[in-house]
């Protein structure tokens, strides 16, 4: 057996880990072969291969990014693309593929793999969390600590100054890590992109903050809008799977509490310093459990599924089932972080 692996999207912590737990068992337990596809799907669209063995995969459990590189190259997209995919992985005499990516890479592997008869398996990955089908993505825990720890830094300098301080976080449709981060660094506005919010209660708050004598902060999720307003964009470009760039909510902001509260607001957007650097112990545990999981499904010949988290269980579910619909913050679990606004 000869298995291809990629890994497509935005890196992630974590991506090594499960990279390098597929490779060790394979190779290990069934003496499977292994090639690597550069930069997601670009690899097996354009034949771009790189060798992957034990001593290629040493040394990489506590790396961030993907040794495998990425890009979000949608095949669907590319004239003939499918085609090429076939004719690449017969060459390089690939019998089976897992495909590590959130929705829109695991997407197409759900349709190579539905539709054309290419032997997939997926492992989600994404910073953002927002994949239903799977309790947590590897890379969520990462960059929810990295984005506490800011805030818990600018707690500091916000209470010195007596300023408002503003963090901008990612999360596109989903607003986990704003949620999380804002909930354990003890933030004072918490702002997502499931709920709309209202500018006037977010100065209430600001203002109310100020009364004991504390500095807010305010933590908004980069794809949250106003009530009455626009999702506000990086420019009007967009990637191959249509997704435009975000980024600029957290300035807008600050500009608006400055002229409505009279108060010094500031802009802290973490932008890929949350995707960076080292994973933490959960996501390499959790990385390395999908990378185990996803050989085993590839041992079975389970084609078109997705590995899962479950309570503390790894379980497979159709790729299908999983990039239908994104998971997001429901308005019961927003209510609650309410009682720390203001
Ligand atoms: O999907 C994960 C994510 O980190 C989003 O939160 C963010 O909007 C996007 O990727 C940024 O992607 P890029 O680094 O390609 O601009």
């Amino acid at each position: 057996m000869r298995v291809g692996v990629l890994t497509g999207g935005g890196d992630c912590p974590g991506l090594n880990a499960v990279i390098r737990a597929a490779v060790r068992k394979g190779v290990q337990q069934y003496s499977y072969e292994f090639v690597g596809f550069r930069d997601g799907w670009r690899g097996p669209l354009e034949g771009d291969t790189v060798p992957l063995d034990i001593p290629a995969v040493r040394g990489t459990l506590p790396r961030g990014g993907t040794i495998l590189g990425s890009s979000r190259t949608n095949p669907l997209k590319v004239d003939g693309g499918i085609r090429r995919i076939k004719e690449n992985l017969a060459k390089e005499e690939v019998d089976a593929l897992i495909a590590i990516g959130g929705e829109d890479t695991l997407g197409v592997a759900a349709r190579l793999a539905d539709e054309y008869g290419i032997s997939c398996v997926g492992v989600p990955k994404t910073i953002d969390n927002d994949l239903s089908a799977t309790d947590y993505t590897f890379g969520f825990d990462t960059a929810v600590n990295i984005a506490t720890e800011a805030i818990d830094r600018l707690h500091t300098t916000a209470e010195s100054h007596m300023r408002v301080l503003v963090v901008e976080v990612m999360g596109r449709h989903a607003g986990w890590i704003a949620l999380h981060s804002g909930l354990a660094g003890g933030a004072n506005a918490i702002l997502i992109p499931e709920q709309r919010f209202d500018l006037d209660e977010v100065c209430k708050w600001v203002e109310s903050r100020f009364k004991v004598r504390y500095a807010p902060i305010v933590v908004v999720a980069e794809g949250a809008m106003p009530k009455d307003g626009q999702m506000i964009l990086k420019d009007e470009s967009k990637d191959s799977f249509g997704h435009v760039r975000l980024s600029g909510v957290g300035e807008w902001l600050a500009k608006q509490i400055e002229a409505r509260t009279g108060k010094e607001a500031r802009t802290t957007v973490l932008g890929h310093v949350q995707r960076g650097g080292t994973p933490s112990a959960f996501d390499r545990w959790l990385a390395t459990r999908f990378g185990l999981h996803a050989i085993e499904a590839v041992k079975d010949g389970d084609w078109g599924k997705m590995v899962a988290l479950r309570g503390t269980d790894i379980v497979r579910v159709p790729l299908t089932e999983a990039t239908a619909k994104l998971k997001t913050v429901s308005p019961e679990e927003y209510k609650e972080a309410g009682v720390f606004f203001g």
